[in-house]
């Protein structure tokens, strides 16, 4: 397929804004948005950059500068994955896009596999990437970082009883009506549990959701920003909100006797 016959592929879908968020990503940002804009030439790029020092935001800014495309939403510090979507999101239906995309800049979560999320969005709500579907991958991860992902997922379907099998994973698309109905202003998660509590709105708000299989390629360039008060508020935020979830569920069944 040439690059014109995917001009408007997607365009049933109304207008598609890929955000991606930055840390210290100066070696990977020109190289995710190009892969990007060659992967899907119709979708607009938004970069968030939380003001990084090694200038992320600076190489974004002559990205965008060439390309009418990509755009450079600049924060003022490091404030987390989390927040940096939510502000993206907001930029990206203040904006007029229709279909929000989530995908990390080091080069994990596939350009060139946009489509599968796409395609699955026209019968969904929420399309998940996910690596433990059948057909999904995790490509040069360690032993632990595995554990912890799959040990995050597991514990998260347990606690909050999610029928998802990846919801900790990052590469997602959703419709703006999806974020505009899940409650996106009470979403206080900074690190990378944001993930599993949006993914848990959107399930309790009763839209559907649906996982895609991809292949999550670790990244080659720079550093992650895994850290361990993102796993500890992962850890203290799901459990409390399985706990409050439970309650719940008992007082209203008490309520009903
Ligand atoms: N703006 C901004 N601010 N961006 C950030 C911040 C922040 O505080 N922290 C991380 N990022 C960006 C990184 O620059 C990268 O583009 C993306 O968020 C993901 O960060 P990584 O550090 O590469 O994440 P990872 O590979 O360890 O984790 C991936 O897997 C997790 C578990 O499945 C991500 O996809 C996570 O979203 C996912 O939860
Ligand atoms: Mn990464």
């Amino acid at each position: 397929m040439t690059a014109a016959d995917q001009e408007s592929t997607f365009a049933d879908l109304g207008k598609v804004l890929v955000i991606i968020p930055t840390y210290n990503e100066a070696e990977n940002v020109e190289r995710i948005t190009s892969r990007v804009r060659a992967a899907v030439p119709e979708v607009h790029v938004l970069v968030a950059d939380d003001n990084s020092p090694d200038g992320t935001g600076d190489i974004a800014d002559k990205l965008a500068a060439g390309d009418d495309h990509i755009r450079v939403l600049h924060r003022k510090g490091k404030e987390g994955l989390g927040a940096a979507y939510l502000a993206g999101f907001r930029w990206g239906i203040d904006n007029g896009y229709d279909v929000l995309v989530e995908m990390d800049a080091d080069g994990s979560h596939q350009p060139e596999e946009l489509y599968r999320l796409l395609t699955a969005l026209r019968q969904a709500d929420l399309v998940l990437g996910s690596r433990w579907v059948p057909g999904g991958r995790v490509v040069n991860w360690p032993k632990s970082r595995l554990l912890l992902s799959r040990g995050g997922s597991a514990y998260s379907r347990l606690m909050l009883g999610v029928p998802i099998r990846d919801v900790t994973g990052g590469y997602r698309a959703f419709r703006k009506e999806t974020l505009e109905g899940l409650g996106m202003d009470q979403v206080a998660s900074a690190g990378y549990c944001f993930q599993v509590d949006l993914a848990w709105r959107t399930v309790k708000a009763g839209y559907k959701v649906s996982e895609v299989p991809i292949t999550f390629v670790e990244r080659e360039l720079g550093a992650s920003k895994m850290s361990r008060n993102i796993v500890v508020e992962a850890l203290w935020r799901v459990t409390a909100w399985g706990i409050g979830h439970r309650l719940q569920k008992l007082t209203g069944e008490d309520r009903k006797k």
